[in-house]
């Protein structure tokens, strides 16, 4: 029997949809007729309250309820909690169910902490590769980004709770980011910047968009007309609330009147003084109207009016389970000559760990985004379970400059070396932990790995040919110092409070590692695009986004560099065929959409993920386009010789590039192929298709 509604329960939903919208707005105007003007502007801003990182008070007269609002994209920071695993290895798991688990599991414990709005996703594109926030993103794909975020939102939103994503727009540099100006071109923008949001509005309806710090074009986020007004409020439809970003609000006419609805944390412009400009004319009251619809409607659809915020019970356990299934799916596995993972425990009876941090587990970057684990794991901690007495383990800190044997400081770091050299040819294997700092505020000074590092890495994997290398940085790192000797690379990011679970669990094959890189790895800095001071960090207020669209992997293919693993790299304990591709139609005219298929089988001897990525290339276009862009994706699980098939819809935006001049999206008739691959430099099968017009 098919499970399809009829026609007529369609109209019924619909219709009912309708009237409980008009039904809402109508209570929302009836609410806004009995407020006075001073209760409406109490509505648009925030007061500090302790324990609150933003908080907007009830009115009791009229039975609005308060509104508070919590950080952040990693986990919750009202109190101590979960710490999960940072948002880039979420990202890294290509896997929009688990990104739909990850945000209910965010809006779970953001609503028993008594919080209504949670503060993120963010969905800024990785641009600058020091970027001290890189940890917080999605990557350097626009498309990647959108898939991830929208089913993080449908999550958070799917607890009773408004998720607010951030930061609008063009917010991608820590450095002067009170100040700069990010001079982006409307097709750059269109592009890459703003796909994100502009999904997280119309496919996740989400209920609030935090406005940047930085200015976009000469003008403040919190002020951009054309960003909050003519873009988000307009063409996109947004119903919901601006909230500006903690004190980037820098005037009470401009950013009233420019679509800013609610200052954080307090009312230094949108309280008294906006009061006074209304009284003077310079706002109007459908103005702040406007702004009290947009909150009131939106506490209202989530059901704010019948369920006040209360405090409740977690179950932190069903909290730590999804934490720990996002980072164990989010383990990118680099390299791994010889087989040398997974590791067998009965075929070595020594194993050396080394590194200044691998007694304790990477829980996060700092900043708004830091949360206090109730509980965490470190690597040396699980590794030594696993072990048990069957083999030795042997651990050495290596924290540089803190080598108590030498007394010459000048000597410390190379005894250290010397140390670590020996203890990883006295063992049968060596495992290097290496991580960074990211954080909010502050731009990394260098992508290389900080402390001495790498110069610890090099040493172990000099001195013993079975060595892992485990990474734990929020975004990319130079590895030339020691790629090609290293015979295995785990990128665990900042794996949250089980770290240590996870990576051991990697480690010796409980989990078959199927993250994807969500960026692209340099070889040396200068083969990344942002290399000039007017493109990063800007000279004079401003920075320059010349390199347009051409950012991340687009940026390696447009100049034919060769990165050091590709965006969409990452390999599994077992292998995969790919096969059958099949494209709907070969001609289709431009507007139309395109269903593409494709066969996978596990050909290798284990059961494990696989992303099949789906790249578009425009053969020949009257702009400069990417060499191929990320249009669609799928992650299957297989079996050992289980087959699959891969679905993915191609829709019009796929093909199209934005005209600033037509101030339209355009898909312009020609040849155009489809690039199948496990990595976006690893092509596995290819068709042609043709648009008519
Ligand atoms: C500033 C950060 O940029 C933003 O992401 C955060 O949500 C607010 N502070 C509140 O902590």
């Amino acid at each position: 029997m098919s499970q399809q509604p009829s026609p007529i329960s369609f109209l019924v939903l619909s219709v009912a949809r309708e009237s409980a919208q008009s039904s809402t707005e109508q209570k929302v105007d009836a609410l806004i007729a009995r407020m006075t003007l001073e209760e409406k502007i109490q509505m648009v801003h925030g007061v500090r309250r302790r324990g609150f990182i933003g908080y907007v008070p009830a009115i009791p007269r009229l039975g609005i309820p308060e509104l508070a609002l919590t950080d952040g994209p990693a986990g919750v920071r009202h109190g101590p909690g979960t710490a999960f695993p940072a948002p880039v290895a979420l990202a890294a798991t290509w896997d929009r169910s688990l990104a739909h688990e990850y945000g209910a599991a965010l809006g779970a414990e953001t609503k028993a902490k008594g919080q209504n709005v949670l503060l993120g996703p963010m969905v800024n594109i990785v641009r600058v590769p020091e970027g001290g926030r890189n940890f917080e993103t999605f990557g350097e794909d626009p498309y990647l980004t959108a898939q991830i975020a929208t089913a993080e939102i449908r999550g958070i939103q799917s607890q009773g709770v408004i998720g607010e994503v951030k930061h609008y727009a063009a917010n991608n540099q820590e450095k002067e980011r009170l100040n700069v100006s990010a001079e982006v071109d409307e097709r750059t923008l269109r592009e890459i910047y703003l796909p994100a949001f502009e999904a997280a509005v119309k496919e996740a309806k989400v209920g609030s968009v935090m406005a940047a710090y930085n200015k976009v074009n000469g003008s403040f986020s919190s002020e951009n007309a054309h960003l909050l007004k003519d873009i988000l409020k307009g063409e996109w439809g947004f119903d919901g609330f601006v909230v500006s970003d903690w004190g980037a609000t820098h005037s009470s006419v401009g950013a009233a009147n420019n679509g800013l609805d609610i200052e954080m944390p307090t009312g230094e412009f949108f309280g008294d003084k906006l009061l006074a400009a209304v009284k003077q004319g310079q706002v109007n009251q459908t103005t702040i109207d406007d702004k009290v619809r947009r909150i009131l409607r939106v506490m209202m659809r989530f059901g704010f009016f019948e369920r006040p915020s209360q405090v409740g019970p977690i179950d932190y356990t069903a909290q730590a389970q999804v934490a720990r299934r996002v980072a164990e799916a989010g383990v990118v596995l680099l390299k791994n000559e010889g087989n040398v993972l997974p590791l067998d425990i009965s075929n070595f009876k020594s194993i050396a760990v080394i590194g200044p941090y691998a007694d304790r587990a990477t829980s996060g970057g700092g900043g708004s985004a830091r949360i206090s684990p109730l509980n965490t794991v470190g690597p040396l901690g699980a590794i030594a379970e696993r072990i048990g007495n069957k083999a030795t383990l042997r651990f050495l800190k290596f924290v540089p400059g803190n080598d108590l044997s030498k007394s010459d400081p000048a000597t410390s770091g190379a005894g250290l070396l010397d140390d670590a050299a020996q203890l990883a040819k006295d063992c049968e294997i060596a495992i290097v932990f290496a991580r960074d700092f990211e954080t909010e505020g502050a731009d990394r000074v260098s992508i290389a790995l900080p402390e001495e590092q790498d110069e610890m890495i090099s040493a172990v994997v000099n001195a013993n040919r079975r060595t892992v290398v485990v990474l734990n940085t929020g975004c990319v790192v130079l590895v030339n110092r020691w790629v090609s000797t290293a015979p295995a690379i785990v990128q665990g990011w900042y794996p949250g409070q089980d770290d240590g679970t996870v990576i051991a669990d990697v480690l010796f094959g409980t989990v078959n590692p199927s993250g994807k890189l969500p960026i692209t790895f340099p070889r040396a800095r200068q083969d990344l695009g942002i290399a000039n001071p007017e493109q990063y960090p800007g000279v004079s207020g401003l920075g320059h986004y010349s390199e347009g669209v051409f950012v991340g992997y687009r940026h390696f293919d447009k100049n034919t560099i060769t990165p050091q693993f590709a965006f969409g790299h990452g390999l599994s304990y077992t292998t995969f065929e790919y096969s059958n591709l099949k494209l709907s139609r070969s001609r289709i005219r431009a507007g139309e959409s395109l269903a593409v298929e494709v066969q996978v089988k596990n050909s290798g001897g284990r059961e494990g993920a696989e992303v099949i990525q789906l790249y578009v290339q425009d053969v020949k276009a009257s702009v400069a386009r990417p060499v191929r862009e990320l249009k669609g994706f799928e992650k299957l699980m297989l079996r050992p010789g289980q087959m699959k098939v891969a679905r993915m819809t191609l829709e019009a935006r796929s093909m199209a590039f934005y005209d600033p001049t037509r101030k339209q999206w355009v898909v312009e008739p020609g040849q155009f192929k489809v690039l199948i691959a496990s990595s976006s430099r690893d092509v596995r099968l290819s068709a042609e298709f043709e648009v008519f017009s």
